[in-house]
C-alpha cells in the first residue's frame, strides 16, 4: 500500500503579506504539522500548483522554508499564480523535463506517478505545449502496462462554476487523446478550490480545497465568489490498483468523541431498542 498527501493552492505570499483575509505560511504549517502528526507514513507529499498567489521570489523562500518541515519527501507542480523562472531560480533543485518545464515522474511500487506543468506564463488558463504533450506520451509509452497517476493544477473540464470554466486547460482533447493509452488511473487536480470528485473520459479525478480561500460553491452565476470554508489536504491510499482518497479537514477544532458501539442487529421490537437507548443514557449522561 501507497500512501501520498495530496496539497493544493497554497497561494504563498512574501513575509507579512496576508491573502484574502488568511496567512498563507500559518495555513501551511498547519497542514504541515497535521501531515507530520497524523501522517507521518506518507511516502510522498505532492502540491499541485499555485504554490504562490504572484510568484514572487520572496514567496518561494517562504515556501522553501515550511516545506523543509516535512517528515517526508515532495514534489511541486506549478499552477497559474507561479513563475517558472523564479521557482527554478529558488528550488534550484526541482525535477524538471529536457526543456525546462517543470514535469516529471516518481516511480513507485504501486504505479507511476506523473507531475504536469500546465503553466501558461501570464494567464490564468492553463496548457500543455506540443513539448510537454509529448513528453507525457513519452512517459505513458515507456512501462506501458504500470498504473499511471497524473497531477496536474489545471482541470481539462469544466466543473460548472462560472469563470473557472473559462481557465481551465486549453485545448483538452489534445490532452485526452493521449491519455487514451487507457494507463492513468486517476487525476489529481487543483485550481477550483473545493473539494470534487468524478471522472473525465472514464478516468476518476478529484480536487481539494486550498490550504487558504475557497470558491463558493456557485453554480448558478458567471461571477464566482470566495469563501473561508475549512481548508483541506488529501489523504490518498493506492493498494494493488485500488485508490482511496479522503479528503482531510486538517484544521477542524470540533469535539471529536469515541465512537459508541451500537446494538449488533436493528432490533425490531420497539421496548428493546427503547431500553438499549435508555442503558446508553445512563452509561454517557443526558
Ligand atoms: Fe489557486
Amino acid at each position: 500500500m501507497l500512501k501520498l498527501i495530496h496539497l493544493t493552492d497554497l497561494h504563498m505570499t512574501p513575509p507579512g503579506v496576508e491573502h484574502l483575509g488568511c496567512c498563507p505560511r500559518r495555513r501551511l504549517e498547519g497542514a504541515i504539522d497535521s501531515i507530520n502528526r497524523e501522517h507521518a507514513d506518507a511516502e510522498w507529499v505532492i502540491v499541485t500548483g499555485d504554490l504562490t498567489a504572484l510568484g514572487q521570489s520572496s514567496a518561494y523562500h517562504e515556501l522553501k522554508a515550511c516545506l523543509d518541515a516535512l517528515r517526508m519527501p515532495y514534489r511541486l507542480c506549478l499552477g497559474n499564480g507561479d513563475h517558472r523562472g523564479r521557482f527554478r531560480s529558488v528550488f534550484a533543485d526541482a525535477a524538471v523535463d529536457d526543456n525546462g518545464f517543470v514535469q516529471s515522474v516518481i516511480e513507485t511500487r504501486e504505479g507511476r506517478l506523473v507531475l504536469l506543468d500546465t503553466l501558461h506564463q501570464g494567464a490564468h488558463w492553463g496548457a500543455l505545449c506540443a513539448d510537454r504533450r509529448r513528453w507525457l506520451a513519452r512517459q505513458l509509452d515507456a512501462d506501458g502496462t504500470a498504473p499511471h497517476f497524473l497531477f496536474m493544477h489545471h482541470p481539462p473540464f469544466p466543473i460548472g462554476i462560472g469563470l473557472l470554466d473559462e481557465l481551465a486547460l486549453k485545448d483538452p482533447e489534445q490532452l485526452a487523446a493521449i491519455l487514451a493509452r487507457g494507463n492513468v488511473r486517476h487525476l489529481f487536480l487543483g485550481h477550483a478550490h473545493r473539494p470534487i470528485a468524478g471522472s473525465w473520459r472514464g478516468m476518476p479525478f478529484t480536487v481539494m480545497r486550498s490550504t487558504v480561500s475557497q470558491f463558493a460553491l456557485t453554480l448558478d452565476t458567471d461571477q464566482p465568489a470566495r469563501c473561508l470554508e475549512p481548508p483541506m489536504y488529501g489523504v490518498v491510499l493506492i493498494d494493488d490498483g485500488q485508490v482511496v482518497v479522503h479528503f482531510h479537514d486538517y484544521a477542524h477544532d470540533g469535539p471529536v468523541t469515541a465512537y459508541r458501539p451500537v446494538p449488533d442487529v436493528i432490533v425490531d421490537d420497539e421496548a428493546v431498542a427503547t431500553s438499549y437507548q435508555d442503558r446508553q443514557r445512563r452509561r454517557t449522561g443526558p
